[in-house]
C-alpha cells in the first residue's frame, strides 16, 4: 500500500472546501469515498470533488474494506461515538477538533484508542503541522526569544446563523469549543507542558445560550497565556509570543491560506525581522503526516493523550466560568 485511502464522514464544509482538497494534494493520501446522510448529497460531493465512492450512510462507509482511515468532520457532540464505531470497524481516525463534548468524552475514546493498538487516532489541529508554526516552536526551543514570559492570542469570527452546529450548546458549541480550544493548543504546543490553574472571564449569548465573548487566562506556572476568543465580534486572528528578550508574532496563526506565503515576525530587541514561510497546505501535511504514520506504523505527530489534556483545559475554564475563581486543571492523561 502506497497510499492511505481514506473516507470522510459527512459533507460538512470544513471537509469539502479545505480538508479534502488539501488531502487530494497528498503523497500519501487518496480520498476513496464520503458519506452522507443522504446518498444524493454524498454523490453531489463525490462528483464535484471527484472521489470514487459514495455513500448513503457513515455505516455504510465503515463497511467498505477497500477504506483504510476516516476523517471526521461532523458536529462535536458526534465525534466520540463515531470515531468509535470507525476504531470497531477497523479504521484508522483523523477527527475534527474538539476531540469530544468534554473530558469524560475524550477520556472514553482515548480508552478505546488504547485498546486498538494496531489503529492511529489523531485530532486534526492541523495548524501545528504548517510550517510557521514549527518555525516558532524553534525559534523558543533556540531561546530566540530569551526566557518565555507570555502568549496573546485573540480569535474571533461573527457567526448570527441559529442553525449553525456553532450556535447549539448542545452540540458543543459556542467560542471555547470551536476556536478558544486553539489557543489553549498552541500554548501547550509551544510552551511543551501543561497549566496549572486557569481564570475565564465569558459572556453567553442570550438566544443560542453560547459563549460569544471570553477571556481566559492560562497559568503555566507563573507563565501567562491568555486569549480573548468570540463568536460575535469583526473576524480576527493574531498570536504573540512574548520571551525577556524577543517576540513572536504569527499573522494568520490558524487559517493559514494553503496558496499564499505565510508571514511572521521575530523580534529581537529593537530589531524585528520578517520572515516570509513558503506556500503550503496544511490539510495536506495533516493528511500526509497521518498516512505516513500508518503506512509506517509509527507514531501520529499528535497523540490522543494530548487531545484528552487540551479538553482538561477546556473543560476548567467552563468550571471557571461557573465558579468565577481560578481553577485547577486536572491531568489525569497517563499515556
Ligand atoms: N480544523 C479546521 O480547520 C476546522 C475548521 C472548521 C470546522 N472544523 C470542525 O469540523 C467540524 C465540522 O464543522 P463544519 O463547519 O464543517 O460543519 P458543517 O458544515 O455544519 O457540517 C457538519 C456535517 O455533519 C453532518 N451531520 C451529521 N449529523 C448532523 C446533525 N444532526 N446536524 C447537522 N449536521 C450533521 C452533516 O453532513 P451530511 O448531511 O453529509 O451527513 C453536515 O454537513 C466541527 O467539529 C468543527 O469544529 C475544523
Amino acid at each position: 500500500m502506497s497510499k492511505v485511502r481514506w473516507g470522510v464522514l459527512s459533507t460538512a464544509k470544513i471537509g469539502t472546501v479545505k480538508v479534502i482538497p488539501g488531502m487530494q494534494k497528498g503523497q500519501y493520501c487518496e480520498v476513496t469515498g464520503i458519506a452522507s446522510r443522504s446518498l444524493e448529497s454524498a454523490q453531489a460531493a463525490a462528483d464535484q470533488l471527484h472521489i470514487p465512492k459514495a455513500y448513503g450512510s457513515y455505516e455504510a462507509l465503515l463497511e467498505d474494506p477497500e477504506i483504510d482511515a476516516v476523517y471526521i468532520p461532523l458536529p462535536n457532540h458526534l465525534h466520540v461515538p463515531w470515531a468509535i464505531k470507525a476504531m470497531q470497524a477497523g479504521k484508522h481516525v483523523l477527527c475534527e477538533k474538539p476531540i469530544g463534548l468534554n473530558v469524560e468524552d475524550a477520556r472514553h475514546l482515548a480508552d478505546i484508542a488504547y485498546q486498538h493498538p494496531n489503529l492511529k487516532v489523531m485530532e486534526a489541529f492541523m495548524y501545528r503541522h504548517h510550517p510557521q508554526w514549527q518555525k516558532a516552536r524553534e525559534i523558543v526551543r533556540e531561546g530566540g526569544i530569551g526566557t518565555p514570559v507570555t502568549i496573546q492570542c485573540f480569535f474571533s469570527y461573527y457567526n448570527n446563523n441559529p442553525t449553525d452546529i456553532r450556535n447549539n450548546p448542545d452540540w458543543g458549541g459556542g467560542g471555547i469549543m470551536d476556536i478558544g480550544c486553539y489557543p489553549i493548543s498552541l500554548s501547550r504546543f509551544i510552551l511543551e507542558g501543561e497549566p496549572e490553574k486557569v481564570i475565564a472571564s465569558v459572556t453567553r449569548d442570550e438566544e443560542f445560550k453560547t459563549d460569544v465573548v471570553s477571556s481566559v487566562m492560562i497559568d503555566f506556572g507563573g507563565l501567562m497565556s491568555t486569549f480573548t476568543c468570540g463568536t460575535k465580534i469583526a473576524p480576527y486572528q493574531r498570536v504573540n509570543i512574548f520571551g525577556t528578550e524577543g517576540r513572536v508574532e504569527i499573522q494568520i496563526p490558524f487559517n493559514a491560506p494553503p496558496d499564499k506565503p505565510c508571514i511572521m515576525w521575530h523580534q529581537q530587541g529593537e530589531q524585528i525581522l520578517e520572515i516570509e514561510l513558503p506556500v503550503a497546505d496544511q490539510y495536506t501535511i495533516q493528511g500526509d503526516l497521518m498516512s505516513q504514520a500508518i503506512l509506517e506504523d509509527t507514531d501520529v505527530p499528535t497523540p490522543i493523550s494530548d487531545a484528552v489534556a487540551n479538553m482538561e483545559v477546556i473543560e476548567a475554564v467552563f468550571r471557571s466560568e461557573r465558579s468565577g475563581r481560578w481553577e485547577s486543571v486536572s491531568h489525569m492523561v497517563t499515556k
